[in-house]
This record gives C-alpha cells, sequence and structure tokens, in this order.
C-alpha cells in the first residue's frame, strides 16, 4: 500500500457517520503515517467549533475555509486525512484532492449512516431536522460525486478493524 501511495496522502471521503475518522486512525497506525481530520484541523484554525461557524458565518464560508485547510493538509503530508462529508462534492476541493492523492469512498447503506448519526448528533446540517430525511437526500445528491473518488470500500455493519482489513485487500 505504502508503495502504491509513493508519498501522496491517503483522503478519505464519504457520508457524515460512515467512520471515516476511526476507520482513518487505524489506517493511519497501520501505515505508520500521521492521521489528521480535516474537520478538527478546521476548527484550531478558526478557534471555533463546526456548528459555530455555520451559525456565525453560513455554509459557504465554512467550505472556503474547508478547501484551504484540505490543501494545506496535503501539501503538509503524506498522511491518512479524513475529510467532511461535503469536503469532496466541492470542485476545488475535489480537484485539489484528485490530483495529489489517492482517495476512498468509504461508503454504507443509508439505515446504517441513519443507526450511527442519531446516536450522537452535532451536526449542524442535520440539527433539528429529521437525520433519515436528510441523510437520503444528501446520499442521492452526493453519491455521483464520491463515485469519483479513486476506491471505493463498504463499512456497513463490519466492525472498524475489518474496514481497514478490507482497504487493504482492495488497494493490494
Ligand atoms: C458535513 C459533514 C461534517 C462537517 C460539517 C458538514 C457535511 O463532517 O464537515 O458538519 O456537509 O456532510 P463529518 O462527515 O465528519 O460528519
Amino acid at each position: 500500500v505504502k508503495k502504491l501511495l509513493n508519498g501522496r496522502s491517503l483522503v478519505l471521503v464519504g457520508m457524515m457517520g460512515v467512520g471515516k475518522s476511526t476507520v482513518g486512525r487505524r489506517l493511519a497506525k497501520k501505515l505508520s503515517l500521521p492521521f489528521v481530520d480535516a474537520d478538527e484541523a478546521i476548527e484550531e484554525a478558526a478557534g471555533m467549533h463546526i456548528s459555530e461557524i455555520f451559525e456565525n458565518f453560513g455554509e459557504s464560508y465554512f467550505r472556503e475555509g474547508e478547501t484551504r485547510v484540505i490543501q494545506r493538509l496535503i501539501a503538509e503530508g503524506p498522511a491518512v486525512i479524513a475529510t467532511g462529508g461535503g469536503a469532496f462534492i466541492n470542485d476545488i476541493t475535489r480537484q485539489s484532492i484528485l490530483d495529489s492523492s489517492l482517495s476512498i469512498w468509504l461508503n454504507a447503506d443509508i439505515n446504517i449512516l441513519v443507526d450511527r448519526v442519531s446516536r450522537r448528533n452535532h451536526r449542524p446540517l442535520l440539527h433539528g431536522k429529521d437525520p433519515e430525511t436528510v441523510l437520503r437526500d444528501l446520499a442521492e445528491k452526493r453519491d455521483p460525486f464520491y463515485a469519483k473518488a479513486d476506491y471505493m470500500v463498504m463499512s456497513n455493519n463490519a466492525p472498524h478493524e475489518r474496514t481497514v482489513s478490507e482497504i487493504f485487500a482492495t488497494l493490494l
């Protein structure tokens, strides 16, 4: 896998709740690469929680910052980078990732995502709304973009360790 990466970063994309951060952290450990969560890097750069950025400045401001932070993380690489669910939908962010890194769409059935985000919901896009309706709607719009990633791996109900093995099997 290291050979395939050839000094590039490995970037995980996909819907919120699919497990990009947990899987990414384990993947990084196995590859002896640093792990970076793009959402956390944005919060650090802004000195604010993501929900506060959305509230105070709106989504398009958030997306501009997201693009800049992801471009910086890629430049600082190589690393395993977990991106927020909307990052790969933005044309500039997606192109930066595709041009420089190996990307994996971590995918799962919608009912599994609904289950996962309903348990712990801190996401501004879901705030006060029915998670199932929002997630179905988002997935329908976003899946064609996620499909542009270099690889796709299903995570469904497998333990994260299995998903990591699945990723290795896909890349080998
Ligand atoms: C978003 C997903 C979140 C975060 C922000 C917007 C999205 O990241 O970036 O709330 O547009 O799907 P996660 O995918 O880590 O939840």
